[in-house]
């Protein structure tokens, strides 16, 4: 067995990893009744799903600290996909607040009847990958990334969590979904954090002042985050994260992508991307 089969399952031609999913709780996801009032944070892997963990909580609470002071972020916004949902499900207050990184096609029935809203965040997917392969470093229960030019390889034929970057982008910005849906950049926020916390603030009709909006954005730095215990994954294992090898919490910038890749793995990345997004009718919001 390689070392892929051994630490993820295949379903459905995506992976996920068997530590945190399984059969069951994939079926749980599928099987999710979706209220109107709930909120989902979509993201491919990477793109800065911890931080909306940190950011929804604040925004709905009207800035109080004790979610993010007392519930770990996988507890506090949950991911829909992964096996501790169903033990924590009863505990969550609506209005519920989750994260998930499935494809659209892969959202439970419930969903698309649902008045539900969502925040997909999307973010350069050259950050993604090298974001993607520090993880997979530190991350014990993930499968070994290989070299640096291995992994772009397998990213861009989608042998990674969650399939291609491609799919999942075009799966969401196909979905017809109308005010139901906002798009933010990862790449916005650390531009500026205070407006994007605005805008999905607006977006949830929360009616925040500016003063509670610049506390947020304060509490939501990758500074303050990597100090909270609850919100860098320090309070996992080693076994199964290892810190010390790369935080969770690693870079937190934009264009650490230019530190990795050299001119010809470029092109090929560039090539790849082009290409599978030729005729779609949006426009990335980065020069790739
Ligand atoms: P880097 O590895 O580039 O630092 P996800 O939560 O989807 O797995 O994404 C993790 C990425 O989001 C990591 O990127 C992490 O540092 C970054 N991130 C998390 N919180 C952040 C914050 N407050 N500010 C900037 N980046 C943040």
């Amino acid at each position: 067995m390689s070392s892929t089969e051994e630490k993820n399952l295949l379903l459905g031609g995506l992976l996920y990893p068997k530590e945190t999913h399984s059969v069951e709780s994939l079926k749980f996801a599928r099987e999710f009744k979706v209220k109107d009032d709930d909120i989902l944070a979509v993201t491919y892997p990477k793109s800065g799903t911890i931080w909306m963990q940190e950011i929804l909580p604040l925004v709905l609470n009207g800035g109080d600290l004790t979610p993010i002071n007392t519930i770990p972020n996988w507890d506090r916004v949950p991911w829909l996909e992964e096996k501790r949902l169903e033990q924590i499900v009863d505990q969550l207050k609506s209005p519920r607040a989750l994260v998930t990184h499935f494809p659209f096609n892969l959202m439970p029935p419930s969903f698309h009847t649902s008045k539900a809203k969502v925040i997909y965040v999307m973010r350069n997917p050259k950050d993604i990958l090298v974001s993607s392969y520090y993880f997979h470093q530190m991350a014990t229960f993930l499968d070994d990334p290989g070299t640096f030019d291995e992994f772009i390889d397998k990213f861009l034929e989608g042998r990674v969590l969650f399939g291609k970057w491609t799919d999942h982008v075009k799966s969401w910005r196909r979905a017809k979904l109308g005010d139901r849906i906002m798009f933010i950049t990862y790449e916005d926020m650390v531009q500026d954090l205070p407006a994007s916390i605005r805008r999905i603030s607006d977006f949830l009709c929360c009616n925040l002042s500016e003063e509670v909006i610049q506390n947020i954005a304060k509490c939501c730095s990758f500074k303050k985050m990597k100090t909270n215990p609850l919100s860098n994954f320090s309070l996992v294992s080693k076994e199964y994260m290892n810190n010390d090898k790369s935080p969770f919490l690693r870079k937190g910038t934009t264009g650490d992508w230019k530190n990795h890749f050299d001119s010809q793995q470029l092109t090929r990345f560039e090539s790849v991307i082009h290409k599978e997004l030729e005729g779609e009718d949006f426009s990335l919001p980065w020069s790739l």
